[in-house]
């Protein structure tokens, strides 16, 4: 199972690059300022959040710890930010919803063949209190992934293929709910993204799991923030470890970032607790690194927090 969840596609070139990539974006501090209050508080698509932070969709978590979904739930909902539940949770939108009172739910999508099992599903988020539709686009077949195959394990198969740009508007109007698309690498798909009536796109290869020599997520957020040019918020994910990481994301244009692996450590080591743990340190370190950048919150960080290093 540690393979499954640590591994990526091919040589896991993407899943390394994605990490450097962050380490290549320079902070730039600032001195002097008045940072006796800072938060780490932002708005965050219409809500406030506690932190630029989104629990990233990531399948089976029942594997991790008994509870799966329903404990990633309660821990996001303990720390202020949002969950997004994945179509291969361990647990139901309505279990993990019902378990985690006062949670911000998202849903992720991926498309089943028959479609009256998708359509049923969508229909039924926006009663359970999920607030938005993740459509996932960048498994259109699964990626070739070593680790797995060594033990003979193909948990996921290629789902994003019985969808296409066109079906964007039948996944919003069976729902009722806004669309975020997500596993967007080039300026090309984030346009499409926007003329489809998105509401917002992540940027994301799936933490590498999917085409490995992808470009990194830092690298191809600067491409699509100058593509949206802040037309709808842009989220990113892949490599981010730490707040100073969030940061750097922040700096590069994105509105928030998402984290996968580092909540699935925490909630194989403790379950819940291990998921509120995680959240509290990347709490901690975004508010360190704004005080040194010399900002009191998230909105205050832009380009000029950040250089770029050999690009
Ligand atoms: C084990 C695992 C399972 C995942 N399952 C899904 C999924 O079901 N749907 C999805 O959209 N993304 C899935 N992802 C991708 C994550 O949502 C996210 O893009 C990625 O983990 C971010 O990279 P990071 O792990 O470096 O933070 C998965 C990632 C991992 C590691």
């Amino acid at each position: 199972m540690y393979d499954y969840y640590a591994g990526g596609a091919g040589s896991e070139q993407t899943l390394a690059e994605n990490l450097s990539a962050w380490s290549r974006v320079w902070l730039r501090p600032r001195g002097l300022v008045n940072v006796s209050e800072v938060s780490s508080a932002c708005v965050l698509l219409g809500t406030q959040s506690s932190l630029p932070l989104v629990l990233a969709p990531v399948a089976a978590q029942g594997l991790l710890s008994d509870d799966g979904e329903s404990a990633t739930a309660r821990a996001a909902a303990a720390a202020g930010v949002p969950f997004c539940l994945s179509t291969s949770g361990s647990r139901s939108p309505s279990e993990v919803a019902a378990a985690a009172p006062g949670a911000s739910l998202w849903f992720q999508l991926y498309v089943d063949e028959d479609r009256q099992v998708t359509s049923d599903l969508l229909s039924s988020l926006a009663s359970f209190g999920y607030r938005r539709v993740v459509v996932t686009i960048d498994l259109a077949v699964a990626g070739r992934r070593e680790r797995e195959r060594k033990h003979e394990a193909r948990p996921v198969g290629g789902w994003a293929s019985w969808l296409t740009w066109a079906d964007l508007d039948w996944v919003r109007e069976t729902s009722g709910l806004p669309v975020v698309v997500k596993g967007v690498s080039t300026a090309e798909d984030a346009r499409l993204a926007l003329d489809h009536g998105a509401e917002a796109v992540v940027v994301s290869n799936h933490g590498g799991r999917q085409l490995d020599g992808c470009v990194p997520t830092a690298v191809a957020l600067r491409e699509v923030v100058d593509e949206v040019h802040r037309a709808v918020p842009v989220l990113v994910d892949g490599g981010i470890r730490s707040g100073a990481d969030v940061c750097r994301a922040l700096a590069l244009g994105a509105d928030a970032a998402m984290i996968g692996r580092p909540y699935a450590w925490g909630l194989a080591v403790a379950g819940e607790e291990g998921v509120r743990e995680v959240l509290s340190a990347f709490e901690e370190d975004v508010r360190i690194t704004l005080a040194l950048l010399g900002r009191t919150r998230p909105s205050e960080v832009d380009g000029s927090c950040a250089r770029l290093a050999g690009w």
